[in-house]
């Protein structure tokens, strides 16, 4: 191997490395770390640095990366969430979302529920730097948008209040419990008739991605692997019943976007 390749060969590890080690210590490792600390037992102690740190939003929060580390499958999830919001009546509704995410995923949501007639689209997040953060994307959305604190386990809104509700990735950084609190409130805060729209990682089909994806879990996201089997969302909405889901994965079954129907 030539010397230039051996440099550009050491310059991939170490950005490589570096990239890992970033992520890790602003979601597993602190959560390792909080683990010692008092802080364990607060509403907000499952929440990764990486979605308080205003600095680390605005550095974190750039397309490219994002659509990245869903292996560039972040557009055809978002598509999916929206080509349903756009195709529902949505006339003088209100469209929930709960929790933010990095990206154009808000703005997109933002703009099909507004074409579709929503009368109003509430961003709820348990932290306010990230209803901020969503805030400063929507500007020509201003007048439609409302900004909550609140949490996804444990809502404030008015029972029944949205006629949809879009989770995006939530569900894998919460403890199980959680996870499932989350997926009773989400049904809870829509009317009859109501839809879900759940984008989340899925149980990939090929098994080399499956082992790619059992040690990305394993390092960085904990919580996540029990999406494949006991949490898995469309086995937890039939088992409360009430549901009616349909499922569409993507990339060799890596991601999935659920769409539940409250009945
Ligand atoms: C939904 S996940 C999105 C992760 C994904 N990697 C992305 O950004 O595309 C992160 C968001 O969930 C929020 N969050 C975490 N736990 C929450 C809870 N219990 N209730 C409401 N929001 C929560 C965080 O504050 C953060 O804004």
């Amino acid at each position: 191997m030539t010397s230039w390749m051996m440099n550009v060969a050491f310059g991939l590890f170490f950005l490589l490395a570096f990239t890992g080690l970033f992520f890790f210590v602003l979601t597993r490792g602190a959560l390792l770390m909080r683990g010692f600390s008092s802080t364990q037992n607060s509403a907000k102690s499952h929440v990764y640095p990486l979605y308080s740190e205003m600095g680390l939003i605005k550095l974190v929060d750039f397309q490219p990366i994002i659509s990245a580390i869903l292996l560039f499958q972040y557009h055809a999830l978002v598509s999916k969430i929206v080509t349903g919001l756009s195709t529902s009546s949505l006339k003088n509704k209100k469209v929930l979302i709960t929790s933010c995410a990095f990206g154009n995923v808000i703005p997109r949501v933002v703009d099909a529920a507004v074409h579709s007639g929503a009368k109003q689209v509430l961003i709820a997040d348990i932290i306010r730097n990230e209803l901020v953060h969503a805030k400063s994307k929507l500007g020509q959305y201003a007048g439609k948008v409302a900004y909550v604190e609140d949490n996804a386990t444990a809502m404030t809104q008015e029972p029944g209040c949205a006629d949809a509700n879009v989770i995006f990735f939530l569900l894998h950084e919460l403890p199980h419990d959680l996870k499932e609190k989350a997926l009773q409130e989400a049904g809870r805060m829509l009317a009859p008739g109501g839809k879900l729209y759940l984008a989340e990682f899925h149980r990939p089909e090929v098994a080399v991605l499956r082992g790619l994806s059992w040690l990305y879990f394993k390092i960085f996201e904990p919580f996540g692997l029990a999406l494949w089997d006991t949490h898995d969302p469309v086995k937890c909405l039939n088992a409360m019943g009430g549901w009616s889901c349909e499922r569409s994965t993507y990339f060799f079954g890596n991601f999935q976007v659920v769409t539940a129907t409250k009945q």
